[in-house]
């Protein structure tokens, strides 16, 4: 797919003040750090539309891009960052439980993973919610570029065996390296095929 457009919208925290769900709507998710809005940049090609930073809890809110006036693009605040108290752990939990229930036009979820961790319980706890709530997903197993394809490979291995432990049907999956633009043509060739349908 080609990416015409892209544009920041809003920022909101809640579900309810985000743009009309008029537009199919993908939305990423995954721990603090494991790259959502850099991926986000790599995809639409625009560096710096996203915040990024080098240190968690960068993203607060719930950001909606805008894509080719067609979709919309969603990049939000991730968990499990440590240094977070209990009170603002909670607040995450209730702005996503809310706009995961909030969004008829969300398509998909995609989960960020970083490639290099083994599989740690608060992804598969928030996978199997999603799962139980009916919730399409597919996992993107992020920054490939920062260790060997072997490593990769190995690594995906483990997850996914560990995942076969839960599931009887794994989800799709996509590696992807914002640094490299690895992964960029089949997530979006992922996302045009979803919009189609
Ligand atoms: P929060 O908003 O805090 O939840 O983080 P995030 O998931 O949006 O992560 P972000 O995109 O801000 O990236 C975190 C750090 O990882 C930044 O220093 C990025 O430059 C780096 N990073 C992200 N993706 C990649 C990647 O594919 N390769 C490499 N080498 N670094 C990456
Ligand atoms: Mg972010």
């Amino acid at each position: 797919m080609l990416i015409r457009d892209a544009r920041f919208l809003t920022s909101n925290s809640r579900a309810d003040l985000c743009p009309a769900p008029t537009l199919p709507e993908y939305a990423f998710i995954g721990r603090s750090n494991v790259g959502k809005s850099s991926l986000l940049n790599m995809l639409t090609g625009r560096k710096g539309l996203a915040k990024t930073s080098a240190s968690p809890g960068k993203t607060q809110l719930i950001n909606h891009f805008l894509i080719n006036e067609e979709w919309y693009l969603v990049d939000l605040p991730g968990y499990g960052y440590a240094k977070v108290s209990k009170t603002a752990r909670a607040e995450w939990t209730r702005m996503i439980n809310f706009y995961l229930r909030h969004r008829p036009n969300l398509m998909c979820v995609c989960v960020l993973i970083d490639s290099r961790h083994p599989p740690l319980p608060a992804d598969l706890e928030f996978m199997e919610k999603l799962g139980e709530e009916g919730i399409p997903f597919v996992m993107i197993f992020t920054k490939i570029d920062k260790q060997s394809t072997a490593q990769t490979k190995a690594l995906l291995a483990t997850y996914l065996q560990k995942m076969g432990e839960t599931w009887d049907e794994l989800p799709r999956y996509f590696q992807t390296s914002a640094e490299t633009a690895a992964g960029r043509d089949e997530v979006l060739a992922f996302i045009a095929d979803v919009n189609k349908q």
